[in-house]
């Protein structure tokens, strides 16, 4: 009998208990013993299927050397970064479903568990039920990676389609969003970017091989999206997502950020939906590579946890290829990039066209909305000084 933790018993958490106890028998033909939960740390005791397992107290984890893995499901920094110390101090297992920590943290817990010969393992933090995190250090491990770019949270996917498909209000979106247990505890993090943010931050960490400051990230969400900016983009067969993308840079650089984006019809990211989400990778030997799946939700995310639990165990003591440098220099700021601008300003064709010279004018109605030649997130702030812009967007070219 394999015996386990987890810390937490939110949406990921209880997830992750029920996993194992509703697919315990094909856990047990591949690991060859069973799986079993014997501790859930809680803050609260509450009835239910776990309340003989629930504990208040971490130390009963820590201490108990029948526990071989423990799986962090607090989310945030604080108590979940003391603890996953603690439990890879005392030679254990974790893995998380944390992305703020993994991408605030994740250089120097990594480092922890090489050093006490065990493993920090993350899947679930990127794209939810998604295998990304293992396709891009393993599989696509002989490529130089270019960019890196997708649509990284469920919560404000799920919105975008709404308001698109019935003209739902926002804040209903939203409140739907939670209820399927989408949404982060403060979904703040959902609808400003931020949550899409870390996991940029994490998959460019991976992919370039050094740290990214999610500080340093410029992360803007959808809160002021307006409806007639979907309804324009609809029209002109292009879908607005909200995207995170890191590219590396001519020279040696890279760059991160998440924006609300363009995207043409024709591109397979146009049309992932509700709680999908999707993620490009480009290798300079597989060219694209693109994962879909369902990037939240309690089922998705905690099969994640539970199959980087079984790698834990079946590759002990520890999975090597995994991590990054902590130096964070070479990062540049994302305004340097070209693609093609979305406008909508008070103003006429006219005012567009001096302003921008060729344009590509999608609609005009006492406003004008259209499309610039490819510019640097700079120029097209220099060049609309002098315009009245009510929206502004990048292109996905
Ligand atoms: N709030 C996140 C999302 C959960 O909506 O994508 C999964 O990380």
């Amino acid at each position: 009998m394999i015996q386990i933790a987890i810390l937490g018993l939110g949406t990921v958490g209880t997830g992750v208990a029920k996993v194992v106890a509703e697919n315990a028998r094909q856990i047990e033909r591949k690991l060859g013993e069973p799986l079993q939960v014997k501790a859930i740390l809680v803050r609260r005791f509450k009835d239910g299927p776990y309340r003989q397992l629930m504990t208040d107290d971490f130390r009963r984890i820590e201490e108990d050397e029948d526990i071989r893995v423990v799986v962090e499901t607090i989310g945030g920094v604080e108590a979940a970064y003391e603890y996953t110390k603690r439990a890879l101090n005392a030679g254990k297992h974790v893995v998380t479903a944390n992305k703020q920590l993994v991408a605030e943290k994740g250089c120097e817990l990594l480092a922890l568990a090489q050093r006490k010969n065990v493993s920090y393992l993350f899947e679930a933090s990127v794209g939810g039920g998604i295998p990304v995190l293992h396709p891009l250090t393993q599989c696509m491990a002989a490529n130089r990676i270019d960019e890196v770019y997708g649509i990284l949270n469920g919560t404000t996917n799920y919105i975008l389609t709404r308001m698109v498909r019935t003209g739902a209000f926002f804040s209903d979106a939203l409140r739907e969003a939670q209820a399927k247990g989408y949404a982060e505890a403060d979904p703040t993090a959902d609808v400003e970017g931020i949550d899409a943010g870390r996991k940029i931050c994490i998959l460019a960490d991976l992919a370039f091989g050094r740290q990214i400051e999610p500080e340093t990230v410029p992360m803007e969400g959808i809160s002021k999206l307006s409806l007639r900016d979907v309804k324009i983009a609809q029209r002109a067969g292009y879908r607005i997502k909200l995207l995170g993308r890191a590219v590396r840079l001519p020279g040696g650089g890279r760059t991160a950020y998440v924006a609300p984006h363009f995207i043409p019809g024709e591109n397979p990211i146009a049309s992932v939906e509700d709680v999908f989400n999707a993620v490009v990778i480009r290798g300079n030997a597989t060219g694209d590579v693109m994962f879909y799946g369902k990037g939240a939700g309690e089922l998705p995310t905690a099969s994640a946890c539970v199959a980087d639990v079984m790698e834990c165990l079946q590759q002990s003591p520890r999975r090597e290829e995994i991590g990054w440098s902590p130096e964070s220099e070479g990062f540049e700021d994302p305004s340097r990039l070209e693609t093609r601008h979305y406008f909508r300003i008070e103003g006429s064709l006219t005012d567009a066209a001096m302003a921008f010279g060729q344009v590509e004018v999608l609609s005009e109605d006492g406003e004008t909305a259209f499309l610039t030649e490819p510019l640097s997130g700079q120029d097209a702030v220099r060049q609309s000084r002098q315009l009245n812009v009510l929206a502004c967007m990048r292109v996905l070219d």
